[in-house]
């Protein structure tokens, strides 16, 4: 494990990255990597490969990577791109984790673009008039509104890994937003989608969201040709002056009007804008057998439940012979339930309250932890890493977790020419964030990914909004290593709270039961989180599941339609596999490795 994050455990490097604070282009941030000594690492044999969840968008990052750029170049091209054909999800408007993975280094390095409350939000955020607000005033206005981290990511990511020109990277949307795209069948159908229309604001008259996604009050049809000049000309800004014409300016004016008249107005100003800052935080890893499982850590949820929740399977279903999925079902599921509940009790913004986070993937605590596992008709309370650990009891510090979250996100996996890989989850919150159309991009809602009530039972609730805080986010971009460090897999997922059981799922599949990427995508959705196992039934299979899991006791909630967006990569020996969740629109498509240089022959002499 420690290989993978040795140099910035050295420098305790929770760097921030300055997004922008001045109206000049982000200067480059100091590098964070360490001198490395010279290594002789084999060439890289397998090709590229991008995964995510639109082909128009993985094609821009395909065309990055032919050219030689770095899969940070690509990630940033393929979602410029995401952020026009797939509003729903994410855009400039949201925020996002990246996990970098550098080859030659072996290092992977987290850029946290979370979303971030503005600093004179309270835990109050949620209360109106001595209430918590509900679910859905709460996603639709301006209090959720978090000021957004994507441009800011790919600035940061960009000045220290990009080899492919800043502007390049913003052509392919910009081009598309100018030329028009073709609705998708699934943003044609959100669109559609009466009931989301009724729960939503996006086709509010006179609104900007409204003018472009309902023209004459009708939705958008699927197969329309969709143009969006407003984006292409913020994207153009952004290319041309960096973040600068995100973060300040008559484009963060316009966000920040757009926040604060709102009709329930939300409290960013142009400071926090100007102030928002990337975190460059070391990932969190864990062992599974003889692979390395890494992900995101807090305000993430990915490096906490991810090498849980494979610690804890591993720790609980022994060394039984041959594969058995039936079998093992059940072991996976109290897995998912025991780090759930940690998760859901302890994880929050780090910067902000006390986080256990190498605790509860300690292996000592797991050792202890995995011994919990109990009634399952009922749902599994939180452990105590610091009583198991010796450092004093824990559990009682924060209230029963309170959060409710949404599924507007993405995923997108990415190996590059060289080896090196991205894992990138983005978000607007709920589908299309809060409803509100600024220059072509929607605003994110993910405030609401905090506890709206900030209290339980007397006592505060770890995540809890504050000001200046990030929320929790269940997003997972995830790496596995083999025990060499050559890099095994990239994955993740969109699909709020599910995100973990989803991501699990592809880790169980591919490194447990020997499936195909495909294959472990393919499988069905299994969320253990509280008192119910929610189980795809609508999968093959499903139903099948389902009757075995309550036939061991589980209450089962049968689940159709799942929201998984899987996008996973795997390193064979012969090549890079790829899979994309059919359950959306994305597809994995591979570049081939350039072909050797062959010396020519010599030219035949005359005499
Ligand atoms: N908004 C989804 C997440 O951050 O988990």
């Amino acid at each position: 494990m420690s290989m993978i994050w040795r140099n910035l455990v050295g420098s305790a490097a929770l760097l921030a990255l300055a997004a922008c604070n001045q109206s000049t282009p982000t200067p480059a941030p100091e590098p964070v990597l360490d001198a490395q000594p010279e290594l002789d690492i084999p060439a890289w044999p397998h090709g590229a490969m991008v995964a995510a969840a639109d082909p128009r968008a993985v094609q821009a990052g395909l065309d990055v990577l032919a050219e030689g750029g770095h899969a940070v170049d690509a990630a940033i091209a393929v979602h410029a791109v995401l952020g026009l054909v797939e509003p729903q999800s994410s855009g400039l408007g949201g925020g996002a984790f990246m996990l970098v993975y550098l080859r030659e280094s072996g290092e992977t390095l987290v850029y946290d673009g979370r979303e971030t409350a503005p600093a004179a939000a309270t835990s109050e955020l949620f209360i109106k008039d001595g209430e918590v607000m509900g679910f859905l005033p709460a996603w639709q206005s301006g209090r959720a509104v978090g000021v957004p981290g994507a441009v800011a990511l790919y600035k940061a990511a960009h000045d220290v890994h990009g080899s492919s020109e800043w502007a390049r990277l913003f052509a392919p949307a910009i081009e598309l937003a100018n030329e028009g795209f073709e609705v998708s069948p699934r943003l044609g159908g959100y669109l559609a989608n009466e009931r989301l229309r009724s729960v939503m604001r996006l086709d509010e008259p006179g609104s900007a969201a409204a003018a472009y996604f309902y023209p004459g009050d009708s939705p958008v049809a699927i197969g329309t040709k969709l143009q969006n000049p407003a984006y292409a000309e913020a994207l153009s800004e952004v290319a041309a002056l960096g973040p600068p014409a995100f973060y300040t300016g008559p484009r963060a004016q316009r966000i920040v009007a757009a926040v604060t008249e709102d009709a329930e107005p939300g409290a960013m100003t142009l400071d926090d804008l100007r102030d928002y800052t990337v975190e460059l935080r070391p990932p969190l890893c864990g062992d599974y057998r003889n692979y390395t499982i890494c992900s995101a850590p807090p305000p993430s949820s990915g490096g906490v439940t991810q090498p849980a929740i494979m610690g804890l399977y591993e720790r609980i279903k022994g060394v039984p012979a041959g594969l058995n999925q039936l079998r093992d079902l059940g072991h996976w599921v109290n897995a998912q339930r025991l780090a759930y509940a940690d998760r859901d009790h302890y994880v929050a913004d780090p910067d902000f309250v006390p986080v256990p986070a190498a605790d509860l993937i300690n292996p000592d605590y797991l050792d202890a932890r995995f011994q919990d596992v109990g009634d399952p008709a009922r749902a599994e309370p939180p452990g105590d890493p610091g009583a198991v650990l010796a450092r004093g009891p824990m559990i009682d510090l924060w209230g029963r977790d309170t959060t409710e979250e949404g599924g507007g996100t993405t995923h997108i996996s990415i190996v590059d020419l060289e080896g090196n890989a991205v894992s990138m989850t983005a978000t607007v919150e709920s589908p299309f964030g809060n409803s509100v159309l600024v220059d072509g991009f929607l605003l994110n809602n993910e405030l609401t990914d905090f506890a709206r009530d900030p209290m339980k039972n007397g006592l505060p609730v770890a995540n809890a909004p504050a000001g200046g805080k990030r929320p929790r986010s269940s997003m997972s971009p995830s790496f596995v290593f083999a025990s060499d460090g050559e890099l095994v897999m990239v994955t993740g997922s969109p699909g709020g709270n599910s995100i973990i059981a989803y991501v699990s799922k592809t880790l169980i599949g591919v490194l447990d039961w020997q499936m195909s990427a495909q294959e472990a995508i393919d499988l069905p959705n299994v969320i253990a989180r509280g008192e119910t196992v929610g189980v795809e039934t609508s999968a093959p299979d499903g139903e099948i599941w389902a009757e075995h899991l309550r036939s061991e006791g589980y209450q089962v909630t049968e689940r159709a339609g799942e929201n998984s967006g899987l996008n996973v990569i795997v390193v064979r020996e012969d090549g890079l596999e790829g899979g994309s969740d059919r359950r959306r629109e994305g597809v994995a498509l591979a570049l081939a490795p350039p072909e050797p240089e062959r010396e020519l022959p010599a030219p035949e002499s005359d005499n």
